[in-house]
């Protein structure tokens, strides 16, 4: 297989609005995030996927764009990013684009127009349709609860949005609409940035008469003809927001004949917490065993033929070690194994902001403290169903997105260094004690593990290509996998549980085989409550 940057790189992703604020209104901003390039070099990633910082209402914080080729006013300017590109360029880190284009804003000049009347040459922009029998056009949900059909009084249609009503989706179907997403695309691509992260890219092609959603027909031929269009002769990295992806369809992606995109991120593993069928706020408890075998079926799953992303969290879920670790008494041990676990594995990781802190999930206890539009919602239909709010509330606290997006903990000043004036989420208030500051220098920190294990990357090419060899496959509590290429092998043993278990896997000796480790010492026979380490055999 031809080897890629993007193979051996680690990238992070920030949220630029929870990132760092550099002039006090409270919201992080572009030369807040420019601030903190040395930060992140000191921890070795080789790329930024940044959140949309294009220009917008902020209906669903920067994911409903009203001008591709301006920068949201609370974010800073256009020379505010180019300084970022080039600043960033300087310390070799690339800057990965947030490409949302499966919808705009509904103040976007183009929906603007459309929505005036229906012979308005951006009328085809975006899907429209009449009533049926005084209603709805028909039963497709939007993502944020609610029918996906909004009714315009002005033409006396509906328009199709998947999101938010202020998120109108595009009609992908018109070429206009396909090439002047290419233009805008390009645009970015003049400036220097090293690739794009393509939101919901798996609905671009919907079908909304014949209830195909994810996944249409045309799908791949759109993302072709972007790729032609647009990075294909470029060294980018590309990698698409799949939710529905399955291997053959993730292969197809990231076909090594670079048609399309560099690779995929799919979520089978993040859906094992929740009911079959049901939506992510109806919650169950995680069987770790189907949560291994589905991470070891997509490690054993690409040859040649194809490239995994890795990650736990990202802007729209909860902070993985809430979620499946311990944030209190084994915060750290977890912590670190949940990162053992994932680095060790073959794709390319992504770390969310904070994660490298060990930062946890927040706990409001009153719904006004909620920003995110998606949780809102939920909480207004579901209160309006019935349910009671002791359990709305109590999905809030295990799956809202809010989770992951308070402030970024700098340090043990007034909002965790974030801001000097009044943040615009609140900040989590364990702050004093987990924060940046107090980690950098720390060689057993979180922090410090991460580092370490992105420098392994970088140092054993067994880690990007080896195969993965499955150990373990019916133990409910150790995660355990060889990496291999040639005589080198390396070997990953993780407890995903907060017991101590038996293992015979470990002997005392690998104390001196360890690459990176969670305890100080090594029992024959047995894991601590979340110890993980990987050794060279
Ligand atoms: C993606 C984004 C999410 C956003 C949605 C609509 O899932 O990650 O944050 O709300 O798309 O753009
Ligand atoms: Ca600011």
């Amino acid at each position: 297989m031809e080897k890629k940057w993007w193979h051996s790189a680690v990238i992070y992703q920030v949220y630029p609005r929870s990132f760092v604020d550099s002039n006090g209104d409270g919201i992080g901003d572009i030369n807040g995030i420019i601030s903190k390039l040395d930060y992140l070099k000191n921890l070795g990633i080789n790329a930024v996927w940044l959140g949309p910082v294009y220009k917008s209402p902020n209906d669903d914080n920067g994911y409903d764009i009203s001008d591709y080729r301006q920068i949201m006013d609370e974010f800073g300017t256009m020379e505010d990013m180019d300084r970022l590109i080039s600043e960033a360029k300087k310390r070799d880190i690339k800057i990965i684009m947030d490409l949302v284009a499966n919808h705009t804003s509904d103040e976007h000049a183009w929906f603007v127009e459309s929505r005036k009347s229906k012979d308005n040459p951006y009328r085809d922009y975006y899907i429209w349709r009449d009533p049926v029998n005084g209603d709805v056009p028909n039963g497709i949900t939007s993502n944020f609860s609610g029918s996906a059909w909004e009714y315009d009084e002005t033409t006396g249609q509906y328009y199709l949005h998947l999101f938010s009503k202020k998120q109108p989706d595009l009609n992908w179907h018109n070429e206009n609409v396909r090439n002047d997403v290419y233009d805008f695309m390009n645009f970015w691509i003049d400036k220097g940035i090293g690739g794009f992260r393509m939101d919901v890219i798996e609905l671009i092609a919907k079908l909304p008469d014949e209830d195909i959603i994810p996944n249409g027909p045309k799908l791949h031929d759109y993302i072709k003809e972007m790729n032609r269009k647009t990075f294909g002769d470029k060294d980018m990295l590309t990698v698409g927001e799949c939710w529905c992806a399955d291997i053959d369809i993730a292969k197809q992606y990231s076909n090594p004949d670079g048609s399309e995109l560099s690779m995929v991120f799919q979520f089978e593993h993040i859906g094992l917490d929740q009911i079959p069928g049901k939506d992510k706020w109806d919650l169950k408890e995680l069987d770790t065993l189907e949560l291994k075998k589905t991470l070891y079926k997509w490690q054993t799953a690409f040859h040649d033929d194809g490239w995994n992303s890795l990650f736990w969290n990202n802007h729209d879920l909860p902070r993985i070690v809430s979620r499946w670790g311990n944030d209190k008494e084994y915060r750290v041990e977890s912590a670190k194994m949940f990162g053992i676990l994932l680095h060790g594995m073959k794709g390319t990781p992504y770390i969310y902001q904070g994660e490298e802190l060990g930062m946890t999930n927040i706990y409001f206890d009153d719904i006004n403290d909620y920003k995110d539009v998606e949780s809102i919602n939920m909480y207004k239909d579901r209160l309006a169903k019935g349910y009671d709010v002791k359990d709305i509330m109590h999905s809030l606290k295990v799956k809202g997105r809010d989770n992951a997006r308070t402030p970024m903990q700098w340090d043990d000043s007034e909002n965790a260094g974030f801001t000097t004036g009044t943040p615009w989420i609140k900040v989590n208030p364990n702050y004093k004690e987990i924060n940046a500051q107090s980690q950098v220098d720390d060689e057993n920190s979180v922090f410090n593990c991460y580092k370490k294990l992105i420098n392994i990357r970088k140092e054993n090419e067994v880690i990007v290509y080896g195969e993965f060899e499955p150990l373990l496959m019916d133990d409910k509590d150790v995660f355990a996998y060889d990496r291999v290429l040639g005589d080198d092998r390396i070997r990953v043993i993780c407890n995903f549980s907060g017991n101590e278990v038996d293992c015979t896997l470990v002997n005392a000796g690998d104390k001196e085989k360890q690459l990176v480790s969670n305890y100080k010492d090594v029992v024959t026979g047995k894991l601590r409550p979340y110890e993980a380490f990987m050794i060279r055999l």
